[in-house]
């Protein structure tokens, strides 16, 4: 039984996630990228709020780049975080064992984050999700979120899911486990198009809503409150 939603255990996430989500190094060198920008507007820390943190990798990360900043990290999972805890050991760090539907932070953050974290809602749980990730920002602050996506037809779609089986077998994947992978989508993990993406951004309040990065499988969107 595992103990979070992604494809891994929380002990052995960090040494699979690489073999199973093509860029996935490429979504925090993103965030980390937009985050540099608003530090470097700001003086003293900016406040950070990553919800679905898992174990901390883009906390680790960011910390290394960027000198100031005061991180909260949710996770529903125990587990993940954790490991978290661990890897972000003697830090100053808040945790926070929440999903992000349940947050309740207000106006307190100058960047949130959700990376992979929300493809298992359902579509009602999900806008309620963002929904509190805008209420959790300050006024100009910053949301920047990386997901898996669905394409625009189900013929494109199923291309595209084709070409992510391609990536589990050359990660060395065999032919069942392939399946078993491509057998989460829409069962385990709900994801949405670009424009389902652009709209419940839209609808959540941000005044800016933007692509910030896409590939065949997940897009990143930036929006600003
Ligand atoms: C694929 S991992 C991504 C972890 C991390 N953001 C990263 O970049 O490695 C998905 C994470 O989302 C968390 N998660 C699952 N349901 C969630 C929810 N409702 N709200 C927030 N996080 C959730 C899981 O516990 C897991 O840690």
């Amino acid at each position: 039984m595992k103990d979070n939603k992604s494809s891994y255990n929380s002990s052995i996430y960090d040494e699979n996630i690489t073999n199973v989500l093509p860029y996935y190094t490429e979504y925090h060198a993103q965030v980390i990228d937009v985050a540099k920008m608003i530090s470097s507007d700001k003086e003293g820390s900016i406040k950070w709020l990553d919800t679905g943190c898992g174990t901390g990798t883009l906390a680790l990360r960011a910390l290394g780049e960027i000198p100031d900043i005061a991180f909260t990290l949710c996770d529903p999972s125990e587990g993940m975080l954790e490991v978290a805890k661990e890897k972000l050991g003697g830090k100053n760090i808040s945790f926070n064992n929440v999903t992000s539907d349940a947050l309740t932070y207000e106006n307190e953050f100058d960047i949130v984050t959700a990376i992979q974290s929300h493809h298992y809602y359902d579509i009602e749980t999900r806008d309620i999700a963002v929904k509190k990730c805008y209420r959790a920002l300050k006024n100009d602050g910053i949301f920047v979120t990386f997901e898996n996506i669905r394409m625009s037809t189900e013929e494109s779609d199923a291309i595209a899911l084709n070409r992510w089986g391609q990536f589990l077998s050359n990660h060395g994947w065999t032919p069942e486990e392939v399946k078993a992978h491509q057998a989460r989508r829409g069962v385990e993990m709900f994801p949405i198009t670009i424009e389902q993406h652009l709209e419940m951004l839209k609808n959540a309040g941000f005044k800016s809503v933007d692509i910030l990065w896409v590939s065949y499988m997940q897009a990143g969107f930036w929006a600003i409150k």
